[in-house]
């Protein structure tokens, strides 16, 4: 199979989303004079552009894609070949009305803005496939072409009803019979029992709660329906080129997409990354997740396929990113194991919807700060990529993550609506991040032998599969920590005997959970030396615990807040930030998992990758960071000893 390393071919890509037909094809020559001079080396091509490929139903326009394809290789920048499916023109809709997709209200998302598509028509499937078809046809051979994007950011749902049809036939291959859907839906409980499948309707707007178990089985079709318009237009441009690598960009953490499923089918993996700039801490550490989580879905480098230069467009207030921080950020993509880094979009646009969207050249054009500092970004990505393209990250500590036990928790009808997965998956990893402890994801089925300590923030649901996998790592010597809610459901939502499955009970030496007790905003729960947010639980320990913490005031004065024995940890709160970090950081110790530098301060970031050690100042203040031994410093090429000083948002890529 294809691989990133295919288009990389030992280099690190760097350029963005370029939507010529936004502008004249004089621009176009001005463009490609500004892409040379900052060492764009790949442009994302045509993600928007249906309607000027296809003007009207089966006619096709391709002469202004072959004059820009030309181009773009004549100054030697690749081309990331977009099919153009997630925006149809709007004469498919007026065309054919079922393409578009409906709400649980019942509401039609009309064109006049983008991804106005429904996943489940089959008019849709047809014409995406046609033009898909026609676009791997003409380019595969034409030299510029180095890789394929389908689609962009997958994540309508569809309520209507060739939905709802698919739907159906979705759960009868799942479930076979209606007897077995019910009882796996639960379906006695308020008189939802199922007689026929005609009867059954994707998660429509209801009067009160909806049947969770039919939401969680909605959510997973909306996710293998999107997956199914990518697989079918990845096979047609693989058939056209078998050696070129496929992928379609995540949105970072997105909810809609079991990523874990959709990595398996992608050749490259990508990701779209818009941390706020207000927060340059708060920002690298979100950033620091998803990087995390899209190498770990990579198996390896993976591709920042969008960030921005500049503001973005769509938060309440949109702040540029202040001077230094598009490189910082840049350099920490590719510390954390990006081959690739690119941008929405090359140019800003002067019309629609985006127009206060940054570019990498924006409206104050060559001379703007942004341009120049892109410029300066490209030339130093140009200079020592090679160094780094196609390099391993090394990464301790595992965190385990699934959507489908997010999308089981994620519903209404729960004890406390604060205590969401991405908040405490967030949490969990602020604190291995601030603890300086590198982190891979994985999924809780996942081989975990050899994993010296592997973290569980929350899972709600867990299969049985996972559970036994869990046990096995912690019988052949793991390290395990858990967080609170985890294991509390099975796959069908149903919620294990005793609340938490026994096994895992018996794991943590959780004799009783009596009563799970939420907390609420500005509420915490003293335990011995610290605080607990969010959560805290009633629980009678095992006789046998080889440690414990015990909440100190209040109901549940003298129970059992943190839970040991062997090497399976629980936590049964959320410990405030520093004590989460001090308790993994000890809890690491005890594994053999060491920092990646030691005294490091907070705001400074150490990440080893291959030989090289990348450290990345967060701060606006230059700090002076100990690392012993000597180095080259790559970026400046100056060789230091013992120590390295940062600027503000300065970064160094040593080499021993
Ligand atoms: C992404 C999208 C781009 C652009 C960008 C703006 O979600 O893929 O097309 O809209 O956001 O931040």
């Amino acid at each position: 199979m294809p691989s990133l390393d295919d288009t990389t071919r030992g280099r690190v890509l760097f350029g963005g989303d370029y939507n010529p037909e936004q502008w004249p094809e004089e621009t176009w020559r001005e463009d490609v004079r500004l892409m040379r001079d900052a060492r764009v080396n790949s442009v994302t091509v045509g993600v928007f552009s249906w309607a000027r490929l296809e003007p009207r139903p089966g006619v096709r326009d391709f002469g202004w894609l072959d004059r820009l394809m030309d181009l773009l290789h004549e100054h030697g920048i690749g081309v990331v070949l977009a099919t153009p499916t997630s925006a149809p023109p709007p004469w498919l809709g007026r065309l054919h009305p079922e393409t578009l997709p409906r709400d649980a209200d019942g509401r039609v998302e009309w064109w006049g803005g983008r991804q106005h598509f429904s996943h489940s028509s089959a008019v849709y499937r047809r014409y995406a496939a046609a033009i898909t078809e026609d676009l791997a046809a003409r380019y595969a051979a034409h030299p510029a072409l180095t890789m394929w994007h389908i689609n962009n950011e997958y994540c309508t749902a569809d309520h209507g009803d060739e939905a709802a049809a698919r739907f159906r036939g979705w759960l009868r291959a799942k479930y076979g019979t209606t007897d077995a859907l019910n009882t796996a839906w639960g379906t006695a409980f308020w008189s939802q029992r199922y007689d026929d499948w005609g009867e059954i309707l994707p998660a429509r707007h209801t009067h009160y709660l909806k049947n969770p178990a039919q939401v969680l089985d909605f959510r997973r079709f909306t996710s293998d329906m999107l997956l199914e318009c990518f697989t079918a237009e990845r096979d047609i441009v693989r058939r056209h080129t078998p050696h070129l690598p496929v992928t379609t960009n995540f949105m970072p953490l997105f909810f809609g997409q079991d990523a874990w499923r959709w990595a398996e089918e992608e050749d490259v993996v990508s990701v779209d990354l818009y941390p706020d700039p207000r927060d340059p801490v708060g920002g690298a550490r979100d950033g620091a997740l998803v990087q995390d989580l899209t190498r770990s879905q990579a198996r390896g480098p993976w591709m920042l396929m969008e960030q921005a230069a500049g503001a973005v467009n769509w938060r309440g207030v949109n702040h540029p990113r202040p001077r230094g921080l598009n490189r910082l950020w840049s350099w920490q993509a590719v510390a954390r194991g990006a081959d690739a880094v690119c941008y929405f979009q090359w140019r800003q646009s002067r019309q629609g919807a985006e127009k206060f969207h940054s570019g990498m050249v924006g409206h104050a054009g060559e001379r703007g700060r942004t341009f120049q500092e892109v410029r300066r970004l490209g030339a130093e990505l140009e200079r020592i990529g090679g160094e780094v393209a196609g390099r391993q990250v090394t990464a301790d500590v595992t965190v385990l993550h699934d959507w489908h036990a997010w999308w089981a928790a994620e519903q209404d009808g729960r004890l406390s609506s604060r205590a969401g997965h991405p908040n405490l998956l967030a949490a969990w990893h602020r604190a291995l991040w601030e603890a300086h402890l590198t982190a891979d994801f994985a999924h809780p089925e996942h081989d975990l032998t050899g994993r010296r300590l592997v973290v569980v923030p929350q899972l709600y649901l867990l299969t049985d599969a996972a559970i036994d996998n869990l046990r096995a790592y912690v019988e052949g010597g793991g390290t395990l920590v858990c967080g609170f809610l985890t294991g509390v459901a099975d796959e069908d939502d149903r919620v294990r005997p005793g609340g938490v499955d026994p096994r895992l009970r018996e794991l943590f030496g959780i004799r009783v959970l009596h009563e799970w007790w939420p907390l609420g905003e500005g509420e915490t729960v003293g335990c011995d030396g610290f605080r607990g947010t969010l959560w805290s639980e009633e629980i009678e320990a095992a006789d046998d615990l080889d440690e414990r913490i015990d909440y100190r005031g209040g109901e549940l004065d003298g129970l059992p807040a943190v839970l040991r024995r062997g090497r399976a940890w629980y936590v049964s709160t959320l410990p405030e930030p520093d004590a989460l970090r001090a308790l993994l950081a000890r809890i690491a110790a005890g594994a053999g998992v060491r920092p990646v530098l030691d005294g490091l301060p907070q705001g400074v970031e150490a990440v080893r990758r291959g030989e090289l050690l990348f450290v990345l100042n967060h701060g606006r203040e230059p700090v002076t960071v100990a690392v012993p031994g000597p180095h080259r410093e790559l970026l400046t090429g100056v060789a230091v000893r013992d120590e390295v000083r940062l600027e503000r948002f300065g970064v160094a890529v040593l080499r021993p």
